[in-house]
């Protein structure tokens, strides 16, 4: 009884991966203003450390690893205690046409965005469903939907991600624990420049870009909810039934070329 009335007053404690920049950092800075106890996860020490002074929080723990290899993501699972919410959001945009990209860049990019990620809920879920609570949201994205050529490897590793999203929130039902993949459209961070793909700015209508905060609004609210799946932003809400048609293909080739 004493147990459970301390736990009652004990603030939430989320672990966010991919912390430092963009919709990581707004998801720690919304939960910040919350109250909630951080465990923020990004790669590098220089973004780590701009981003604690940024957040300016107590309440949070910042740390540093490769969330590309194994040993990362089994140090943070032995390492960390469970959070009522992991928000699995680290990433990167990736370009490249078939037979582009290496064969030890494939793998990596599938462990950072979807091997790692089970990996790292799967790490966790034992102990939530002992607990008998837990929220856990996946940052995917709209590509996992929708054909995208010569960035084919990112729209498989976020559809895989998304499956597994899927199907665990219905597994974990009874347990009462929630599952929510977001599927965001093209959001206003520093990803695509980050990856070479600076043309996309300039060259994707400012209607199809959405603010990280809106993510994180609507993401966050949707997972309260114990929805399984959200699409951020109006205007993708919208256009998503059409994706799979060959002239939104054609006109997501034309926004996407290089030249
Ligand atoms: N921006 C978009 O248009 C968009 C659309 C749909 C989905 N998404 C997804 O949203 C997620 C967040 O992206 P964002 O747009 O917010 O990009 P961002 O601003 O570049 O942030 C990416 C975050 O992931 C971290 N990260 C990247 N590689 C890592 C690694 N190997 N180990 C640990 N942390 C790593 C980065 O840490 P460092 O700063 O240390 O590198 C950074 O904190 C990604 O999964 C992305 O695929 C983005």
């Amino acid at each position: 009884m004493i147990e459970v009335i301390i736990r009652l007053f004990m603030s939430h404690k989320a672990l966010i991966t991919g912390s430092s920049t963009g919709i990581g950092y707004q998801y720690a800075k919304y939960l910040a203003l919350k109250g909630w106890k951080l465990e923020l996860i990004s790669q590098n020490e220089e973004r780590s450390i701009k981003s604690k002074e940024n957040l300016s929080y107590e309440n949070a723990n910042f740390h540093t690893y490769d969330l590309g290899k194994k040993e990362s993501i089994q140090f943070i699972v032995e390492n960390i205690d469970v959070p009522d919410l992991i928000v699995a959001n680290a990433g990167i945009a990736i370009n490249g046409a078939i037979g582009e990209l290496s064969l030890e860049d494939k793998d990596y990019y599938y462990y950072l965005m979807c091997g790692g990620v089970i990996d790292l809920i799967e790490g966790f879920v034992p102990r939530m469903i002992e607990k008998g609570s837990g929220r856990i949201v996946i940052i995917s994205s709209i590509g996992a939907t929708t054909p995208m050529p010569k960035s084919s490897l990112y729209s498989s590793i976020k559809a895989g991600i998304y499956a597994y999203g899927k199907s665990i929130s219905t597994e974990l039902r009874n347990n009462n624990i929630s599952v929510t993949v977001s599927l965001p459209g093209y959001v206003r961070t520093n990803a695509h420049e980050r990856s070479g793909l600076s043309h996309l700015i300039k060259k994707v209508p400012q209607w199809m870009w959405i603010n990280p905060e809106q993510v994180v609004l609507e993401t966050e609210k949707a997972s309260l909810k114990g929805k399984s799946e959200i699409i951020p932003g109006f205007v993708y809400k919208i256009v998503k039934p059409l994706l799979g048609f060959k002239i939104a293909t054609n006109i997501w080739n034309k926004l996407t070329k290089k030249n």
